[in-house]
């Protein structure tokens, strides 16, 4: 059964097991301590969740974090590729993860077999797959890539190579145009920044025409054509907060405005609208995590991730790749 349809009733009965006058944070600064546990987390957690987090970051330097880390267990709050990584990177670790049914669109959209199948119509390619993807379809990649180092590594290829580029299709066109070079994509994509709305961010622009927008390459291009910047998360907020500018649109998760407002809080920041009257920019794969899961998931150390060590092995060969051209 894949991972996001594994059901959620263990997850129901274990939060009925919490006493609910403990206090979460000091149970989890503790649990952290007696386990020799490290939380890694992503922008796109819940506040509370970033609050007592030892590691806040990117993809990449969440992967970074992972690789270099010496505690016995690693508490992984994002989604479900994301610890993967991680077991992969650490095969003799603990990694636990608060939800096992947090999934992502871009990794459930792309199959290991239709990405086989797809891959063998190209001989010869070579194969480049943003870290958003399942390990099996990372063990059919050459690299793997993050938001923060797809331009330097796609660069890196030789020229008369033909470059397939799965699974975000949003990524993958705006690489093209930067680099001026035309891939094979695979046509996925993240349905949180799909959402934005071009027309709701234009009238949001003639309500503050000062404003910078900031947008995350997962965005449309319409969306991308937009923006003042655009990066990973964590180039978007250092971005954020080295700028002289005093408003800023920002098209990604809202999660990162929680870090936005710690870092620079005399600015104002302004999540971009999405097209529906929804919380659509709101992951609800990263949102599954809740702060009594994170305390469950260090308290009995499960739901663990486990994997076939020849497929992690596999998939470890292109994010080893991707580590050293980083
Ligand atoms: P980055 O944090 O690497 O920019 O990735 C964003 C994202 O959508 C993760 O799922
Ligand atoms: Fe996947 Fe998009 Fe959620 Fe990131 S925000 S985990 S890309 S669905």
């Amino acid at each position: 059964m894949p991972h996001h349809l594994v059901s959620n009733d263990r997850n129901t009965s274990r939060n009925a097991s919490i006493d609910p006058t403990l206090d979460l944070e000091a149970e989890i600064q503790r649990l952290k301590k007696e386990r020799n546990a490290v939380l890694l987390a992503h922008y796109y957690q819940e506040s509370d969740i970033q609050d007592v987090a030892d590691f806040l970051g990117d993809s990449l330097q969440l992967a970074q974090a992972a690789a270099k880390t010496d505690a016995d267990v690693i508490c992984f709050a994002g989604v479900h590729f994301m610890a993967e990584t991680a077991k992969i990177l650490n095969p003799d670790k603990i990694v636990v993860v608060p939800d096992m049914s947090a999934g992502c669109s871009l990794a459930d959209g792309c199959p290991g077999d239709k990405f086989a199948a797809w891959k063998a119509k190209y001989p010869g390619a070579v194969v480049v797959s943003y870290i958003n993807c399942s390990a099996e379809v990372k063990a059919l990649s050459d690299y793997i890539v993050t938001s923060s180092n797809a331009e330097k590594i796609v660069r890196h290829i030789p020229e008369d190579r033909q470059i397939l580029f799965a699974p975000d299709k949003n990524l993958g066109r705006y690489l093209e145009k930067k680099i001026g070079r035309p891939m094979v994509l695979w046509q996925g994509s993240c349905i949180v920044h799909e959402t934005f709305s071009e027309r709701k961010l234009i009238a949001l622009k003639v309500r503050h025409p000062e404003a910078l927008v900031l947008a995350h390459p997962e965005c449309e291009t319409p969306i991308l054509k937009m923006a003042d910047f655009i990066g990973s998360t964590t180039a978007i907020l250092n971005y954020a907060t080295a700028s002289d500018a005093r408003e800023f649109i920002v098209a990604t998760e809202a999660g990162i405005l929680h870090q936005m407002q710690k870092k620079a809080p005399g600015k104002v920041f302004i999540p971009a609208p999405p097209e529906a009257s929804c919380a659509c920019n709101e992951c609800p794969f990263m949102r599954k995590n809740t702060l009594e899961k994170v305390y469950l998931a260090l308290r009995d150390l499960e739901p663990r991730l486990e994997m076939p060590a020849e497929l992690r092995e596999r998939a470890r060969v292109p994010i080893d790749r991707m580590l050293a051209l980083s």
